[in-house]
């Protein structure tokens, strides 16, 4: 619960890398997710390229900020796990693929492993996905029938946010029945 409660989305990151060790960490607890099936169909790929850091936050909206975070995490889903034909698939946003939505559920839930373990190590994170796969999967040559999930911003925090307001439990708890 403490990691739960203490993170916050961070757009503001110190100028310090993060080492390699806690890369791995981040990436092992997103491996020990559960998944559908135990399909895992998650990947990541991990950015340090300035210029590859550069293109991915000009494809997310220019969110200018992006730039200062030191890492990214891009985290993408692979649909090969559920379908395994030699068809040729693309996907994009309005794909209505029932295995694009197993994919990105098992995927989701391991990037947010990752969060919480970056919190735990100290570091600051921020979840990206205002882009479009056909814009940003050429930036890192993802195939086509890859989906990016969320990109990751990862670095140390040089801001401390207050927590942004949630919803009352009587607004969404239900009993027994809708
Ligand atoms: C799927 C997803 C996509 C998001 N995309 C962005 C984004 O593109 N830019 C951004 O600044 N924040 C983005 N956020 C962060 C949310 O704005 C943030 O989680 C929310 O406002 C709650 O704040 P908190 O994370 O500090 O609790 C995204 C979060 C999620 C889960």
């Amino acid at each position: 619960m403490n990691e739960i409660e203490i993170r916050r989305s961070i757009r503001r990151y110190k100028d310090i890398q993060v080492n390699e060790d806690i890369q791995q960490e981040l990436i092992k607890s997103a491996l020990l997710a559960p998944s559908g099936d135990n399909t895992q169909p998650w990947h990541f790929i991990i950015v340090d390229d300035k210029e590859l850091k550069s293109k991915i936050a000009k494809v997310s909206h220019n969110q200018k900020w992006m730039k200062k975070a030191p890492l990214y995490i891009v985290c993408v889903a692979d649909i090969r796990v559920r379908i395994k034909t030699d068809e040729a698939i693309d996907l994009d946003e309005s794909t209505g693929l029932f295995e694009l939505k197993q994919i990105i559920r098992d995927t989701s839930i391991a990037i947010e492993h990752l969060v919480l373990e970056a919190t735990s190590q100290g570091l600051g994170t921020c979840w990206i996905a205002w882009y479009k796969q056909n814009e940003i999967r050429p930036v890192l040559e993802i195939p086509n029938d890859k989906y990016v999930v969320g990109v990751i911003t990862v670095g140390y925090a040089d801001e401390s946010p207050k927590q942004r307001p949630r919803k009352r439990m009587e607004e969404v708890i239900h009993k027994n029945k809708w």
